[in-house]
């Protein structure tokens, strides 16, 4: 009695510690090694080893093994009737002498008979295969107990529960990364989609080539400038990118006037804003501000521009980076009636505007983005791609936007202004 309370004490000693290996370890590897020396140690077996269940080759790839020597099989295969025969014995020890007629037995007898394995644990969880512990023979060389194997049970479940929990981190892991995968590849196609659109567009306006691509790129700019992240300025590009789209509805003579247009005209002209708005509304955007920024970008901070004559904060704040992007690419490229302004001509537009049309910060990232790339502080040569070589090179352009930058109060907006 006092021998087997003893037995009982060790045993329970050895599961404790076997639990938090399952629990802790974060090596898998590590986890097995230890549960299996765990096992080995608390009834003194003298080898044995852990094998995981892979369902795509329907086998037993040993995980970890201890002393059966290097010419023990790594891999040992199941067929359908051993897998059946496993499921239906459950978590519980077969002796291998006793199963020498299953399939699994005949085809590695000699292997276990020279290393002398007399058990075979399948480790069965939630009617699952998901692997096999194999024990050699005891270290005084008596049969197991039916005790002996109740602690085997016991042990077996928890390393099976261990290596059933990697499994399912594995499974999650592979699946994560195929999602990741996935919605890169849709973002990927949603941003082509979105710059073929762009490229439709401008097509309408013989005029403004590539109008519709350059106000997406400014609005990047601007959105990097303000720190936004990866995912943000795409939203703001793809907001530049299509704020023009309801031009798409306008008739071409119009948009291609070689003179200014009338009234008329100029009113068909104004729809486009709240026609974009429809047209992308019903669109999934994965950024909800798109249709806001094409029925927005004409609204200045004043309220003197158009759909609805809004005011500074009653503006999206996507509108106003497209308005400033839209409006700087207005000034800076040639229309039919009007030459492309010069550098300091359109800084010091930018400036005196900010406020009025533009919300200061804006103008205030803008110019800052500027400066960094003509003082070579920026590698990147955004500017110089959508403007030409030579255009930021005009004389006294630097200390024109420092002085913007120190000119402009960040806080001006009229909203503000009115509040006081
Ligand atoms: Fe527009
Ligand atoms: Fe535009």
């Amino acid at each position: 009695m006092a021998e087997n309370q003893q037995k009982l004490i060790h045993t329970f000693g050895a599961l404790a510690e076997l639990g938090s290996e399952v629990v802790q370890k974060q090596s898998f590897q590590e986890m097995i090694r230890t549960s299996l020396h765990l096992l080995l140690g608390s009834l003194a077996i003298m080898r044995g080893g852990v094998a995981r269940y892979s369902r795509f080759g329907h086998e037993l790839n040993m995980l970890v093994v201890r002393g059966f020597g290097d010419d023990f099989p790594l891999s040992l295969s199941l067929c359908q009737e051993d897998e059946r025969q496993f499921l239906t014995n459950g978590l519980a020890p077969i002796e291998v002498s006793q199963a020498k007629v299953l399939p699994f037995f005949q085809v590695y007898d000699r292997s276990f008979e020279s290393k002398k394995v007399e058990l075979l644990i399948p480790l069965i969880i939630r009617d699952e295969i998901i692997g096999v512990i194999l024990l050699g023979e005891k270290a005084n060389g008596e049969p197991y107990s039916s005790y002996d194997k109740d602690i085997i049970c016991a042990m077996s479940r928890h390393i099976g529960v261990g290596i059933a929990q990697r499994n399912l981190m594995a499974e999650l892991e592979r699946r994560s990364e195929e999602n990741r995968r996935l919605y890169d590849d849709l973002r990927h196609t949603y941003k082509d989609t979105v710059r073929a659109f762009a490229a439709a567009i401008d097509c309408k306006d013989k005029y403004t080539e590539g109008h519709s691509v350059r106000v997406g790129k400014y609005s990047e700019i601007i959105a990097a400038e303000l720190g936004w992240s990866d995912e943000q300025i795409e939203g703001a590009a793809v907001a530049g990118y299509l704020h023009d789209v309801g031009k798409l509805t306008v008739e071409r003579n119009i948009i291609n006037s070689p003179h200014r247009i009338n009234a008329k005209e100029s009113a068909e002209l104004n729809k486009h804003p709240a026609v974009g708005y429809e047209i992308l509304l019903p669109i999934h955007h994965p950024y909800t501000d798109v249709p806001l920024a094409a029925k927005y970008h004409h609204e200045r901070l004043d309220g003197r521009g158009y759909p609805d004559g809004l005011e500074d904060r009653e503006i999206p704040y996507i509108a106003k980076i497209v308005n400033l992007a839209d409006s700087f690419d207005a000034m800076t490229t040639d229309r039919p009636y009007k030459r492309r302004r010069p550098a300091n001509e359109v800084v010091e537009d930018l400036q005196r505007n900010a406020g009025k049309q533009f919300a200061p910060e804006l103008v205030m990232a803008f110019c800052r983005a500027m400066l960094k790339e003509v003082t070579l502080e920026s590698k990147q040569k955004k500017f110089r791609r959508l403007l030409g070589k030579d255009y930021l090179e005009a004389e006294g352009i630097v200390p024109m936007l420092k002085n913007a930058l120190n000119g402009i109060n960040p806080t001006s907006s009229l909203t503000l202004v009115g509040l006081d």
